[in-house]
């Protein structure tokens, strides 16, 4: 199987048997070339919602939505674990920060919940014909995009200090409720290790501070798509899927162009256009241009909003955790996390090594997906159904970070 593979640049020598990096200055590869260009242009086209892209193959589209249904385990998991990588760029984490829908463990049990619900309409129904439930929810998420765009937009014109320090859990009022440690740091050294960083990207970008860039951006909604599509079309086994699934994984890519059309993508940005070929390439370069660079770079926002991220998935899906699902992604990825790894308890390098144990082996076998799947229905079915009381004892419930003190900056990046 192949993983994430080496970084631009390689190892020489500094004499003593110290050896270093050398960084060659690496260009915007071609497969990005466009894609990266969608910073500068607002997230929605404003295309009619009840019209299908023009190239859209219903048969092959349909294709691609029953294997999301019959495979949504494995999609949900790499979903998650892309957003650890997709929180590493700010046009990403900062608006999340922003609308503060996710910053507490139970607010983000309740968002990603309703998210996987939304979602999943979309691999159900017809989400161009009027009224269907994956119709409403397209309109329904079009709608959350362009307010968040336009009161970042209003705020970054009117105020903004105002919008930075909203930005950021570092400088405002919210410093005591950051669940942050001093493990993470390791993950930028591990980074360090492996990747160069990421000037030649970085420039065109220039995606760092919320006044001057362009909310929810094309680049933004293409990342995304990444996010829902790329590890699973690139790495399937990683991700439970065994077997030649080509066809199957193409004509999902099929649904996330299309997904992605619907919310506003145009054509030159989108991810997934060009099927699974395409979408592995941009994966791939993804991975070595944009995502390994940036591993250097993480930081507490990052961190806290990842950290309640699982811990609300945990109250309905068990044994879910960040610090095994980070060593997990940065091994797929092409990082391998040795001093991340290296100062974990026990508890969670056991579930990370468990995780490729039942992944790429145990999931091989058909009736353990099947069994797979129907669990994670089942379990999202609960969440659901939970009662007014459970949910009011969830939201009081108090978490270790709410009590951390201030800790300082990480010092690596
Ligand atoms: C293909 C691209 C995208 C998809 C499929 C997608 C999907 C979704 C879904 C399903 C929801 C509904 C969540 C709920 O029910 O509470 C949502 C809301 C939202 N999305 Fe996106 N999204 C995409 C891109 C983005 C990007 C690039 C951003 C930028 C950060 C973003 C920011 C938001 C925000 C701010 C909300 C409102 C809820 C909140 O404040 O957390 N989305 N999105």
């Amino acid at each position: 199987m192949r993983r994430g593979g080496a970084a631009f640049g390689s190892l020489g020598s500094l004499g003593h048997g110290r050896r270093v990096r050398v960084c060659a200055a690496a260009e915007v590869p071609e497969s990005l070339r466009d894609i990266v260009q969608g910073v500068d242009h607002p997230g929605d086209s404003g295309v009619a919602p009840d019209v299908p892209p023009p190239w859209l193959d219903r048969e092959k589209f349909e294709r691609g939505q029953a294997f999301a249904r019959k495979n949504f385990f494995s999609l949900a998991f790499a979903e998650v674990a892309s957003l650890i990588i997709n929180f590493l760029f700010p046009g990403e984490l900062q608006p999340l920060i922003f609308t503060r829908r996710s910053a507490t463990v139970y607010d983000s049990y309740e968002r990603y919940l309703s998210t996987v619900n939304r979602v999943r309409t979309w691999y159900e129904s017809d989400p161009w014909k009027v009224g269907s439930s994956a119709y409403q929810n397209m309109a329904r998420v079009r709608g959350y995009h362009l307010a968040a765009s336009r009161s970042i937009s209003q705020l970054a014109q009117s105020d903004p200090d105002t919008l930075r320090l909203n930005t950021t859990f570092g400088l405002g009022p919210y410093n005591e409720a950051v669940w942050s440690g001093p493990q993470v740091e390791r993950v930028c050294e591990d980074a360090r290790a492996s990747a160069c960083p990421s000037d030649a990207v970085d420039a065109v970008l220039k995606d760092r501070d919320p006044v001057t860039r362009v909310p929810l951006n094309q680049f933004d909604m293409s990342l995304t798509q990444f996010a829902f599509s790329g590890l699973i079309a690139t790495f399937p086994e990683r991700f439970g899927l065994h077997g030649n699934l080509d066809r199957e994984l193409d004509a999902f890519c099929h649904v996330w162009a299309a997904i992605g059309y619907s919310l506003g993508i145009e054509d030159r940005y989108n991810f997934n256009l060009g099927g699974l070929e395409a979408t592995r390439r941009r994966t791939r370069d993804t991975l070595e241009f944009l995502v390994r660079p940036r591993l250097r770079t993480v930081n507490r926002d990052w961190e806290h909003m990842l950290r309640v991220l699982f811990e609300g998935l945990s109250l309905y899906i068990p044994g879910v955790s960040f610090d095994a699902s980070l060593v997990y992604l940065m091994e797929t990825v092409g990082v391998p996390p040795s001093r991340f790894a290296g100062q974990l308890a026990r508890g969670p390098l056991l579930v990370a090594n468990s995780l490729g144990f039942f992944l790429e082996g145990v999931m091989r076998v058909p009736s353990i997906r099947t069994w797979a799947n129907q669990e994670v229905y089942a379990n999202l079915r609960r969440a659901n159904r939970q009662s007014a009381h459970w949910k009011e004892q969830a939201r009081r419930r108090s978490y270790r970070y709410e009590y951390l003190p201030f800790p300082g900056r990480y010092q690596c990046s």
